[in-house]
C-alpha cells in the first residue's frame, strides 16, 4: 500500500507508514468510507479494497501480447490479401517531450514504469479505432492506420486517435507531476501516403516499406509539434479538413526537406461525422437523377401510412448516393412523417446499441448538451401509460442510472429482452401519433446486438405505419433483409450525361473542356463522390482557370490524378473485393455465381487500374481465365489473356506470366483444337523460375489435365504427383479436389485401382462435407468408371446415378459452366449405358443411347461432344456387332478413330481400332483384323490402360484361333491372363479382388489361358 503522505511503498498489510509513521487509512473506491488500516473489504459497502495487482508490463517485442484479440485474428485472417499490397495508410509518431532530460532525472527503472504507463494508453488508443503499433521506440511509439486492417477513413481514426492520447495524458501528466515533479508530454505528428506491405508473421509482426518519405515526414511532424499538441502534414489535412478544426501553421522548414511543407495543427472534431455532412456543410450542388429511387422511397412511404409497414435497404458502394438520397427523401417529406435517424460510425462495431441509442434520443426529441435530470424529465414527459414500466430500460440505454432498483437484479437476458421491447413499444407509440420512418445509416457498420434489435423490430411492424429504412454497402445484408414487406433499392453509378451535369454544378454551371470532362467521368465511373472529389482537387491544385464561357486546365490531362480521399475509398473496396474473390476462388463455390464472380473481377481490374495497382490487376487477370476458360465466357479469353501477359512481361511477374500461358494454351487446345504441349513445357519452366508454388502447381495442374486427355496417363500421374498436398496447404479445395479427380482417372486409366478408389473416394467426402458440390459429380464419376473397370456394376451403377443427378441438378444451377456440365453428363450417362450392358441388359442399354442420342442432338452438347460420344458410338458398335450388322458397326468404328485422331485421344484410337478389327474378324477380312487389332494393342500398351488391353488380347487370340494358329492364340491368351493377373496383384482390398475374380469374363482369360 502506498502512503499518501510521502508515497512510500509498505506491504499491503501495514496499518503506519514505514517511513514517516502517518496511519495508513484505506478510503473505499467505491464509495468513499474510511476503513482502518489493514481491510481488505469495505465496511459500509462490501467492496475489495486491496488493489489487485496491476497489470504485467507491456512485452514490446511481441505484438502478440499487446493486441486485443479480436483484432489480431481480423489481421490474420485478412493478412494473405494484404501481403505484398500498395496501401495508403497514416503513419503516427507520437514521442515524450524533452525525453531525454527526463531521463536524466529519474532513475532508469522509474522511467520505464512511466513509460509502461504511457504506452498503455498509446496502445488502447490505436487499437480502438484498430489502428497497429508498428514499433515501439524508448520514447514513444510509431502506428499504422490504414494497414495491416484496411480502413478507407484511416487518416481520420488517426486523427480521432491522436486527440484522444493527447486527452488522456492530461491526468497521466498531472499525476507525473505529482509523484516525479515532471513535466509529462508528447508530441504528435501525423502523414498520410503510401507503404508496400510486405509479410504478416503468425506472431503479427508486419514488415512494410514506406514509399518516398512518408514515414519521415509524419517524424518530422512530429518534432515540429508543440508538447501536448498534434501536428498534420498536407496530405492528412486534404483527407480530413472536413471532420476536425485545424490552425493552419503555413509552411515550416523540417530537417531533411528542401521546400518547407504546409502543417496544420489539429485542434478537435467537428460535429461532421460523415461525408453528407461535410458536403452540406460546404453547400449541397443540385441533385441529380435518381428520380426513380425517390419515386420508390415515396410509393413505400405512402404504402406505410396506410398501414402496410415497409423495410427498404438502399445498398450500393461508398460515395454513390445512398445517404443523399435518404436526405431528399426526408426533405419530401416535410412535417408528414417522423423521421428517426440511427448512425452507424466505423468504429462502432464493438459499441452495443449504438444507432439504438441514436433513435431512441431522437424519439424523447433529446438534444445535445441536455443535462442528466432534463433527459430524465423528456423520458418520463414521453413515457406514459403502458411505456412507464419500461423507463428503467430507457434510462440504462441512454447510459442514466436506473432508478428502479429492481432493474439492476436482471440477468442479462432479461436486460435484453425488456431494452427490445422497450424501443418496440416507443417505436410504435410515435408511430401512432404521425407516420414513421426510422432511418438507419451506414449499416455495413452496425454492431450485433442493434442488428438484431432492429431485426425484431421489423418483425413487429406489420399493420402499422412504419417504414424502416436503411443505407449499406454491398457487403452483406443484415438480418432484416428479408419478408413480404422488404424490398432493396440498389443504386448504381450515374451515367455519363448526369456525371457531366453534376461535374458542371460543382463548377458553377459553366462547362469544362470536353475532353476534360470526358476524362472526368471515365476516372470516377460515375460515382458522385468521386467526382466531386476529383473537381476539388483540380480547384485546389489551381489547375483549372476560367477562360471566357468555359473552364480549362492547364495540366495535360493525363496526369489527372486520383485524390487520397478516393484512393483510399478504392483501396478499401480493392481490399473487401479481393477477400470475396479469393473465397470464390478457393471454395469453388465459383460454380453457381461464375457470372458474378466474373462481373466481380472485372470490376476489380477497373478499380486497380485506376488507382494505378498493377500488381492487384495482374492478380485479376490471373484468375479470370481459370474462371472462365470452361464457361460461357469463353469468348473473351484472348483479349484477357493478352492484356494479361503484356503487364506479366511489363511487371517481370514470370509466374503469373506461367499461369496466363497455361490458361491461354489449354484454352486453344480445347476450344480450337490447337496441339501446343510445347508452349505448356515452356510455361512450366517459366512456373519453375518464378519459385512461386500456386503457378508452379497451376501449370502441372493443367498438364495433368491434358495430358492425360492426350493418352499419357503416366506423365498426368508424374504431374499430379504431390500436388494435392500443395493445394490443400494452401486451402485451395477447388484446385485441390481437381487434381485429386484427375488423378483418381490417371491411376484408373494406368489401372491401380486401389489407389483410385481410395482418392475418389476420401476427395468425394471432403467435397460433401463441405458442400462444394463442383467436383463431387466428377469424383462419383470416376469411382463409377473405376468400379466398371473391376467389373463390380453394381457399385459402379450406384455412383454413376449419384454422379448424373449432381451433374443435372448442376446444370440447373449455373448457366454459365453449361458445357462442362453437358459434358459431364454425357460421361455420366455413357456410363450407366456400359454398366447396363456389362449386367447383361443389352436391350436397356440400347434405349438409353437411342433416348441420349436424341437429347444431345441440340447445338449446346456440340462444344465438349468429342470426349463422351466416341464412348457413345463404341458400344453401340459393340451391340450392333452383336446383332451382326456389320456395316453399321464397321461405319461406327471408322467414325471414332476420326474422332480420336483429330483430337489426339490416343486410348480412343486404341478402342476404334481394336473395335474395327472385330469386325474384320467377323467379315473374315483375316488380314485387316490382324493389323487393326495388332496396332490397338500397340497403342494402349503406350497408354497403358490395362482392361482394354487384356480385351485386345482376348481378341487377337480369337482371331488366330479361327485361322488355326493356335500358338499364336494360346501366347496372346497367356498375355492377357498376365494383364489380369498382374491388375489382381494391385488390388490388395480382399472384397475388391474377390469380386474381381469371381467376374466372368475374368475368370474365363484366367481359365482359357490354363488350357
Ligand atoms: N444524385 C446526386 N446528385 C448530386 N450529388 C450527389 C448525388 N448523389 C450523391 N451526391 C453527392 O455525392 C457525395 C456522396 O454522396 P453520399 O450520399 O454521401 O454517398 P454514400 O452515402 O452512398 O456514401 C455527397 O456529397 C452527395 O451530395
Ligand atoms: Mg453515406
Amino acid at each position: 500500500m502506498k502512503c499518501p503522505a510521502c508515497g512510500f511503498q509498505n506491504l499491503e498489510e501495514a496499518r503506519f507508514c514505514n517511513r514517516c509513521g502517518k496511519k495508513l487509512d484505506r478510503g473505499c473506491p467505491a464509495c468513499g468510507q474510511v476503513n482502518p488500516p489493514g481491510s481488505k473489504f469495505c465496511h459500509a459497502c462490501g467492496a475489495g479494497l486491496i488493489k489487485t495487482p496491476g497489470p504485467p508490463p507491456i512485452d514490446f517485442t511481441e505484438p502478440q501480447s499487446y493486441t486485443p484479440k479480436h483484432l489480431a485474428d481480423k489481421i490474420l485472417t485478412t493478412r494473405s490479401a494484404i501481403e505484398g499490397e500498395r496501401k495508403l495508410v497514416t503513419v503516427m509518431f507520437a514521442d515524450v517531450a524533452g525525453f531525454t532530460a527526463l531521463a536524466e532525472k529519474l532513475d532508469p527503472e522509474e522511467v520505464h514504469r512511466i513509460m509502461d504507463g504511457c504506452c498503455r494508453i498509446l496502445v488502447d488508443e490505436i487499437h480502438r479505432v484498430e489502428g497497429t503499433v508498428g514499433e515501439f521506440r524508448g520514447d514513444g511509439v510509431m502506428a499504422l492506420f490504414g494497414t495491416p486492417i484496411a480502413h478507407e477513413d484511416h487518416a481520420q481514426r488517426a486523427c480521432h486517435a491522436a486527440l484522444a492520447i493527447q486527452q488522456a495524458l492530461v491526468p497521466y501528466g498531472e499525476e507525473m507531476k505529482k509523484k516525479h515533479g515532471i513535466d509529462f508530454r508528447m508530441r504528435i505528428g501525423l502523414n498520410s501516403g503510401l507503404v508496400v506491405v510486405g509479410s504478416i508473421g503468425d506472431d503479427l509482426r508486419m514488415d512494410y516499406t514506406a514509399m518516398g518519405d512518408t514515414t519521415n515526414l509524419a517524424a518530422r511532424m512530429e518534432t515540429a509539434a508543440e508538447p501536448g499538441g498534434v501536428l498534420v502534414s498536407e496530405d492528412t489535412y486534404r483527407i480530413v479538413r472536413d471532420y476536425f478544426w485545424f490552425r493552419p501553421l503555413g509552411s515550416i522548414q523540417v530537417k531533411g526537406k528542401e521546400t518547407p511543407q504546409l502543417a496544420y495543427e489539429l485542434l478537435r472534431s467537428t460535429q461532421i461525422e460523415t461525408r453528407l455532412e461535410a458536403s452540406v456543410a460546404r453547400g449541397l450542388k443540385e441533385l441529380v437523377g435518381r428520380d426513380d429511387e425517390l419515386g420508390a422511397l415515396t410509393l413505400a412511404f405512402e404504402k406505410a401510412k396506410r398501414g402496410e409497414a415497409q423495410v427498404v435497404d438502399m445498398v450500393g458502394e461508398a460515395g454513390i448516393g445512398k445517404s443523399r438520397l435518404a436526405y431528399e427523401f426526408q426533405k419530401s417529406l416535410g412535417e408528414e412523417a417522423f423521421f428517426l435517424t440511427g448512425a452507424c460510425v466505423h468504429y462502432g462495431r464493438n459499441m452495443n446499441f449504438l444507432p439504438v441509442v441514436d433513435v431512441v434520443r431522437a424519439a424523447f426529441s433529446i438534444e445535445e448538451g441536455m443535462t442528466e435530470e432534463e433527459v430524465k424529465g423528456r423520458i418520463v414527459v414521453r413515457a406514459t401509460d403502458s411505456l412507464s414500466p419500461m423507463i428503467p430500460f430507457f434510462q440504462s440505454l441512454l447510459s442514466l442510472k436506473a432508478d428502479d432498483p429492481r432493474f439492476t437484479m436482471l440477468n442479462p437476458e432479461g436486460r435484453k429482452f425488456g431494452t427490445f421491447e422497450a424501443v418496440k413499444n416507443l417505436l410504435l407509440a410515435v408511430s401512432r401519433e404521425k407516420p414513421l420512418v426510422v432511418f438507419l445509416e451506414d449499416v455495413h457498420w452496425i454492431d450485433k446486438i442493434s442488428e438484431e434489435l432492429f431485426a425484431f423490430f421489423s418483425r413487429c411492424i406489420l399493420g402499422h405505419p412504419v417504414l424502416m429504412l436503411s443505407a449499406y454497402r454491398p457487403e452483406g445484408s443484415p438480418q432484416w433483409a428479408q419478408g413480404v414487406h422488404y424490398q432493396r433499392l440498389s443504386l448504381k453509378t450515374l451515367g455519363s450525361k448526369l456525371s457531366i451535369r453534376l461535374v458542371r454544378n460543382l463548377v458553377g454551371g459553366l462547362p469544362l473542356a470536353t475532353d476534360l470532362e470526358k476524362k472526368i467521368v471515365a476516372k470516377t465511373g460515375g460515382n458522385p463522390f468521386f467526382v466531386e472529389e476529383v473537381v476539388r482537387e483540380l480547384f485546389d491544385r489551381g489547375d483549372i482557370r476560367k477562360q471566357g464561357d468555359h473552364y480549362v486546365c492547364d495540366q495535360p490531362i493525363d496526369n489527372l490524378v486520383i485524390p487520397n480521399s478516393v484512393q483510399g475509398v478504392l483501396s478499401a473496396r480493392m481490399d473487401r473485393l479481393n477477400e470475396d474473390l479469393k473465397r470464390t476462388m478457393q471454395v469453388a463455390s465459383v460454380i453457381g455465381s461464375i457470372e458474378k464472380s466474373f462481373s466481380d473481377y472485372q470490376e476489380a481490374v477497373g478499380i486497380a487500374r485506376q488507382i494505378g495497382d498493377k500488381q492487384a490487376e495482374l492478380g485479376c487477370l490471373c484468375q479470370i481465365p481459370v474462371l472462365i476458360y470452361n464457361s460461357t465466357m469463353e469468348g473473351t479469353m484472348p483479349r484477357i489473356c493478352d492484356e494479361g501477359l503484356a503487364l506479366a512481361r511489363a511487371l517481370g511477374d514470370k509466374g503469373a506470366e506461367a499461369r496466363i500461358l497455361t490458361s491461354f494454351t489449354h484454352w486453344r487446345y480445347v476450344w480450337q483444337r490447337s496441339n501446343e504441349f510445347a508452349r505448356m513445357y515452356e510455361a512450366l519452366s517459366l512456373a519453375i523460375e518464378s519459385g512461386q508454388p500456386s503457378a508452379i502447381g497451376y501449370v502441372r495442374g493443367m498438364l495433368t489435365l491434358d495430358e492425360r486427355w492426350a493418352g499419357n496417363p503416366g506423365r498426368a500421374l508424374e504431374h499430379s504427383e504431390g500436388l494435392i498436398e500443395l493445394f490443400r496447404s494452401l486451402f485451395n479445395i477447388f484446385l485441390g479436389s481437381a487434381v485429386a479427380f484427375l488423378r483418381g482417372w490417371s491411376l484408373t486409366d494406368v489401372g491401380r485401382y486401389r489407389e483410385a478408389i481410395l482418392l475418389l473416394r476420401e476427395w468425394a467426402g471432403i467435397l460433401e462435407q463441405n458442400g462444394v458440390y463442383v467436383h463431387l459429380g466428377r469424383c462419383w464419376n470416376g469411382l463409377g468408371w473405376a468400379y466398371a473397370e473391376i467389373y463390380d456394376f453394381q457399385t459402379a451403377l450406384n455412383f454413376n446415378t449419384r454422379a448424373l443427378s449432381n451433374v443435372l441438378a448442376l446444370k440447373d444451377k449455373s448457366p454459365a459452366i453449361i458445357y462442362a456440365a453437358l459434358e459431364m453428363q454425357g460421361q455420366c450417362e455413357v456410363n450407366l449405358m456400359e454398366n447396363n450392358f456389362d449386367l447383361g441388359k443389352v436391350d436397356e442399354a440400347w434405349e438409353h443411347i437411342v433416348r441420349f442420342e436424341r437429347e444431345s442432338a441440340r447445338p449446346e452438347y456440340d462444344m465438349l461432344r468429342d470426349r463422351w460420344s466416341s464412348r457413345m458410338k463404341d458400344l453401340k458398335a459393340a451391340i450392333l456387332l452383336g446383332r451382326g450388322d456389320l456395316d453399321a458397326a464397321e461405319g461406327l468404328a471408322r467414325e471414332c478413330l476420326e474422332v480420336g485422331r483429330q483430337r489426339g485421344y490416343q486410348k480412343y484410337v486404341g478402342k476404334a481400332q481394336s473395335l474395327l478389327g472385330r469386325v474384320m474378324t467377323e467379315r473374315g477380312a483375316y488380314d485387316k483384323a490382324e493389323d487393326n487389332l495388332r496396332s490397338a494393342q500397340a497403342v494402349l500398351e503406350k497408354v497403358g490402360n490395362p482392361k482394354q488391353i487384356w480385351i485386345t488380347e482376348g481378341h487377337l487370340a480369337k482371331l488366330y484361333e479361327k485361322i488355326n494358329r493356335h500358338d499364336l492364340a494360346r501366347e496372346h491368351r497367356q498375355a492377357a491372363a498376365k494383364v489380369v493377373q498382374k491388375t489382381t496383384d494391385g488390388l490388395s482390398d480382399h472384397q475388391l479382388r474377390e469380386g474381381f475374380l469371381n467376374a466372368l469374363p475374368v475368370r474365363e482369360i484366367l481359365i482359357r489361358a490354363e488350357q
